[in-house]
């Protein structure tokens, strides 16, 4: 019987993949809740304990708790893109708040006392200056960031009412990449996120990649983001889990690399290192967009000892791209 078990909802997605793998390259107890409406099975080994379903069914979510021990929840399952929840804020509100509200009372009520939030840095908004630690006043452009932002503060209420319930909140920034081993990538489908056009554009599954905004006050006119390797993000919930574990205290943090990136650096890198000159199309900016977006990452490695080991644009860009080369091609291609 392994001491302990967290569970990883949303396990089946690009990211919640990833972790489930690293639980279990250390040997801990692993069980995944995922109602597959973006993420695939195929994305967890078969031996995985795996329940097809929503979080915010708390019946499942009890039994699960129960029948494994759970002692911990890294919770990624919720939506994603930024655009889409522009035009849809009620699903956005529905999937990151409201399902989040009743998985936290479904752990208090159930005494997990240990909670993983995926947060985001959309949750700043627009900045005036870069990079943003995590004190600044978080002001969101779109119901995305604004969804994750209210869950942020539930979170915080709960942390201060119930004795023993702890949480960390971990902003990521943009996460892109694959596993090292070549066990997980992102196979999201119609993705939306720059580092997985561009590989899909690398490998014939697309046209073109379009620039969304081309006249931002950049270097180069078009948007700045700082990409973080996956790896090194599921790195820092492994750490955030052990210091919760251990009695620490709630946290707030942010997850990039300090450094930014442009849109048109990063297609740039994906045709090098693809060896392809997929077509780029300038277009006009998208709705939700933030100009400029870079982290101050000292807390993280202050409060939990985090060293990133693959913080390079080229190693994110390689594993992203080898990763869309090893995917059979869908949709009848
Ligand atoms: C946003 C959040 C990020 C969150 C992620 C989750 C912000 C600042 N960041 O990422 O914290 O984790 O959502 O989904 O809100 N772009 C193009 N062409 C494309 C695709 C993207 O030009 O085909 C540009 C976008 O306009 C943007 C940049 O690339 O400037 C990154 O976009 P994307 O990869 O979609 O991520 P964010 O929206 O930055």
């Amino acid at each position: 019987m392994v001491e302990h078990t967290t569970l990883v909802t949303g396990g089946a997605g690009y990211i919640g993949s990833h972790a489930v793998l690293a639980l279990r390259d250390v040997g801990q107890g692993v069980v995944v809740i995922d109602d597959l409406s973006t993420g695939a099975r195929t994305a967890i080994s078969s031996d995985v304990p795996f329940f097809e379903g929503n979080v915010a069914d708390d019946a499942l979510v009890r039994s699960v708790i129960r029948e494994f021990g759970v002692d911990a929840v890294m919770h990624f399952a919720g939506s994603v893109v930024v655009p889409e929840s522009v035009e849809n804020p009620l699903k956005y509100y529905k999937n990151n708040t409201c399902v989040s509200r009743t998985l936290v009372e479904t752990c208090v009520e159930e005494g997990v006392a240990n909670f993983i939030f995926s947060s985001t840095a959309a949750v700043y908004g627009t900045v005036e200056i870069n990079p943003v630690t995590e004190d600044l006043p978080p002001c969101p452009d779109s119901p995305y960031g604004k969804t994750k932002l209210v869950t942020e503060w539930m979170l915080r209420d709960v942390s201060a009412a119930i004795p023993g319930f702890r949480h960390i909140a971990l902003r990521y920034f943009n996460v892109a990449g694959a596993d090292p081993l070549g066990r997980a990538g992102q196979s999201t489908p119609n993705a939306t996120h720059l580092i997985k056009v561009a590989c899909e554009a690398a490998a014939g599954r697309r046209d073109y990649v379009a620039i969304f905004g081309e006249d931002y006050d950049t270097p180069d006119g078009t948007g700045v983001r700082d990409f973080i390797h996956v790896t090194d993000l599921v790195e820092a919930h492994m750490l955030a889990l052990a210091h919760l574990r251990g009695g620490g205290e709630s946290l707030v943090l942010n997850c990039g690399y300090g450094k930014g990136f442009s849109v048109r650096e990063v297609l740039e890198a994906v045709r090098r290192y693809s060896g392809t000159n997929f077509e780029i199309r300038g277009s006009s900016r998208r709705p939700g967009d933030i100009p400029v977006l870079i982290a101050d990452a000292e807390k993280i490695r202050e409060c939990l000892g985090w060293a990133p080991h693959h913080d390079t644009l080229e190693t994110i860009v390689a594993g992203a791209v080898n990763w869309e080369r090893s995917l059979k091609p869908s949709n009848g291609e």
